[in-house]
C-alpha cells in the first residue's frame, strides 16, 4: 500500500494479505481468536485499562498519522481516532472479523481506515507513521524482532512506538525481554510507565537506523 491518506472518501476497509489465523488460541505464539473478541470489549476493562490512559501516554499531536497493529476489535481505536482529528488512524489486524468489529466501533470517524495486514509484513512504505501502538500483540507473533523491525521501518523520524503488555495475559512479554527484542530491532526505550499489572513502554528507532 502506498503512503496512507485520510479516508472517508474511499473504502474504510482494505484487504491485504495476512496469514494469522492458523494458530488461533491463547498462549505464546498463538493468535487471539476473533470468536473471543467480546472479552476484549468487556466494559470492566475500562477499570484496569482505560483507553484514555494508554492514549495519553502516547503523547500524540492532532496531526499525527497513527498505526494500530493488532487492533483487535478496537478497544483503543475510538480514543486514538479522537486524539488525531487532523491526522489519521490506520487499524491493522490479521483477522478480518476483528477489523469488522473495529470498524463498527469507529464508524463515523472520518480519519480512520482499516487494513487486513500481517504484523510481520506491514503493507506500508517506510516512514508512513508518526506513532504506532502494539497492545498485547508481541506475544502472539511468531517473530517479535521481525515485527519490531517492521514497525521501526514504517515510523517516520522522530516517531515513537508504544508497547502495552499486561501481566494477566498468558503471552505476557516481560519488560526486559521487550528491551532485548527492541535492541535487536534497532529500537531504544525512551520511557516506561504503568501500574503494577502492566507496562506502557515508548520506544524510538536508534539514531542512524537505515
Ligand atoms: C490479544 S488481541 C489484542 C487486541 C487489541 N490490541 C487490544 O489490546 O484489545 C491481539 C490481536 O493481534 C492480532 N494479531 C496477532 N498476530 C498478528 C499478526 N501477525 N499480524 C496481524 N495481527 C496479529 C490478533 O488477530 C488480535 O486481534
Amino acid at each position: 500500500m502506498a503512503r496512507p491518506t485520510a479516508v472517508g472518501r474511499q473504502s474504510r476497509l482494505s484487504r491485504g494479505t495476512a496469514d494469522v489465523g492458523s494458530g488461533l488460541g491463547l498462549g505464546r505464539g498463538r493468535t487471539y481468536p476473533a470468536s473471543a473478541a467480546s472479552h476484549l470489549l468487556n466494559p470492566l476493562r475500562r477499570i484496569v485499562q482505560p483507553p484514555d490512559r494508554i492514549v495519553r501516554a502516547m503523547e500524540l499531536r492532532p496531526t499525527d498519522r497513527v498505526l494500530e497493529v493488532g487492533c483487535g476489535p478496537g478497544w483503543f481505536s475510538p480514543r486514538l481516532a479522537a486524539a488525531v482529528p487532523l491526522g489519521l488512524l490506520v487499524c491493522a489486524d490479521g483477522q478480518p472479523p476483528m477489523l469488522q468489529l473495529a470498524a463498527s466501533r469507529t464508524a463515523g470517524a472520518p480519519n480512520v481506515s482499516l487494513q487486513a495486514a500481517d504484523a510481520l509484513r506491514l503493507p506500508f512504505t517506510r516512514g508512513s507513521f508518526d506513532a504506532v501502538l502494539l497492545a498485547h500483540v508481541l506475544g502472539e507473533v511468531s517473530d517479535p524482532v521481525a515485527c519490531l523491525v517492521e514497525v521501526a521501518r514504517v515510523l517516520d523520524d522522530p516517531g515513537a512506538l508504544t508497547v502495552v503488555e499486561s501481566r494477566r495475559d498468558s503471552d505476557f512479554i516481560q519488560f526486559d525481554r521487550l528491551v532485548k527484542f527492541a535492541g535487536s530491532a534497532g529500537l531504544r526505550t525512551i520511557s516506561r510507565r504503568g501500574p503494577r499489572w502492566e507496562y506502557v513502554a515508548r520506544l524510538r528507532p536508534a539514531p542512524g537506523l537505515p
